[in-house]
């Protein structure tokens, strides 16, 4: 007997090893965001930078050398989904920080104006909330809910694997970047570490070089006419 797994969702871990002073720097440089706006009342949410203002961290010079190391890995993941990126012009769109208090987290969400997204984990404890992918097109859903977390309990699924489950938890170390296609619905899980947990994000738009002969991906914006 074999079995098949047709059409995965491929995400990619690796990790990116900075030296401590550069890590310190910038956390600092988050946090001088972060206080910008001092809040009343402590959020159950996260403060995530690209809705707050500072959603382009990688302008900022003090991210260029994450921010080069981080494009090594995005295009190690083109690579992985076999597309020439010699055939392509790649972009930050959007980057930013995000940062995580003790028991807040981020609910789901898509990035749906990029095509690839990553998180990299600048500062993260043991238990400081791992990264949740979901999915709304179950291939293996051959009855309506029969994937939920009712059916576990009530030991209709054995036990969920990746066959049977609309949802996957990556809990990684610091240092740790996992990238995906953007149109993922995601989330966090609550921090319970009692520390700070401190990512950084970002979207990444690909377009071609030449889009002669090309129907689908973006062509280069250098062609766009802007309205006048
Ligand atoms: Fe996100």
């Amino acid at each position: 007997m074999q079995l098949f797994n047709l059409f995965p969702l491929t995400v990619l871990q690796d990790s990116i090893r900075i030296e401590d002073h550069e890590r310190i720097k910038l956390v600092n440089e988050i946090k001088k965001m972060r206080n910008e706006v001092k809040e009343e009342k402590k959020s159950n949410y996260a403060w995530t930078g690209d809705t707050k203002g500072h959603e382009f961290l990688f302008s900022n010079t003090t991210f260029k050398n994450i921010s080069h190391k981080i494009s090594e890995v995005i295009k190690e993941y083109l690579k992985a989904l076999s597309i020439n990126i010699e055939m392509l012009d790649i972009y930050y769109q959007r980057s930013w920080a995000t940062y995580t208090e003790n028991e807040q987290s981020i609910n789901f969400h898509t990035h749906s104006q990029s095509n690839i997204s990553f998180a990299y984990y600048l500062l993260k404890s043991p238990g400081a909330g791992g990264i949740i992918f979901r999915s709304n097109e179950l291939q293996n859903e051959i009855a309506k809910n029969i994937f939920t977390s009712s059916k576990i309990e009530k030991s209709l699924i054995n036990k969920p694997n990746p066959y049977n489950s609309d949802r996957s938890m990556f809990d990684l170390d610091q240092d740790s970047i996992i990238i995906f296609p953007s149109k993922t619905p995601h989330a966090t899980m609550p921090n319970k570490s009692g520390k700070l947990r401190v990512s950084i994000s970002g979207d990444i738009t690909i377009m071609l070089k030449d889009s002669k002969g090309f129907e689908h991906l973006m062509p280069s914006f250098n062609n766009w006419t802007k309205f006048n």
